[in-house]
């Protein structure tokens, strides 16, 4: 375990287990319809990747980069979109591939916007949700695992741009809470 985590939330092997699971669900629901798998960067590389080879389906990826201006561990209701879909969005389903789901401010952000840019459907896939931290009512369609008010790291998952490589999530044991401009993905 790396040092300045101080537990592991989940494991190499249960991440498996939850990409596994969602995987069948989303082959399910998708079976006869086309869809573009939209990873939002940076957070989401590592279960998208994950993912996507797991859904033994035909469809196309893309990524979106949307900044939450804040400061530390928290983010505002600012939400901007650095990086737009490279496919044009209209008459198409969007499953949207995202970390974790905190305030709900991004994703509440842009599947508005994604709507209103015309997307057929619009869902969320998100491997972590932390539900008791909502400042806008959001409920993402799959979800691999409701975790406490925690500050966590890995999989993807970064603080202050550190720790995405670690292959499991865990919990960053000291934080140190710096004023940042902005926080991407
Ligand atoms: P939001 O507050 O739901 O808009 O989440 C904004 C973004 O903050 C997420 O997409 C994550 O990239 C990041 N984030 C929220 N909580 C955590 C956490 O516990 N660890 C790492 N990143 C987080
Ligand atoms: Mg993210």
């Amino acid at each position: 375990m790396h040092k300045n985590v101080s537990s592991v939330l989940i494991s190499e092997d249960k991440i498996k287990n939850i990409v596994n699971t969602l995987a069948k669900q989303i082959e399910k629901d998708y079976n006869d319809k086309e869809f573009i798998m939209v990873g939002l960067l940076k957070g989401s590389i590592t279960f998208m990747a994950d993912l996507m080879r797991k859904i033994d389906l035909d469809f196309k990826i893309d990524f979106m980069v949307a900044s939450s201006y804040g400061s530390g561990t928290e983010s505002s209701g600012k939400v901007k979109i650095v990086k737009d879909m490279s496919y044009d969005v209209r008459g198409r389903n969007i499953l949207i591939v995202e970390d974790i789901i905190d305030s709900g401010n991004t994703l509440n952000f842009i599947c508005n916007y994604l709507v209103t840019r015309g997307a057929e459907s619009v869902r969320v896939v998100t491997l972590c949700d932390k539900p008791s931290r909502r400042k806008v009512p959001f409920t993402p369609d799959y979800v691999g695992q409701v975790i406490p008010d925690e500050f966590i790291v890995g999989y993807g998952m970064d603080y202050d741009e550190l720790y995405r490589n670690l292959p499991y999530v865990g919990v960053l044991s000291t934080i140190k809470i710096e004023k940042r401009s902005d926080m991407i993905g």
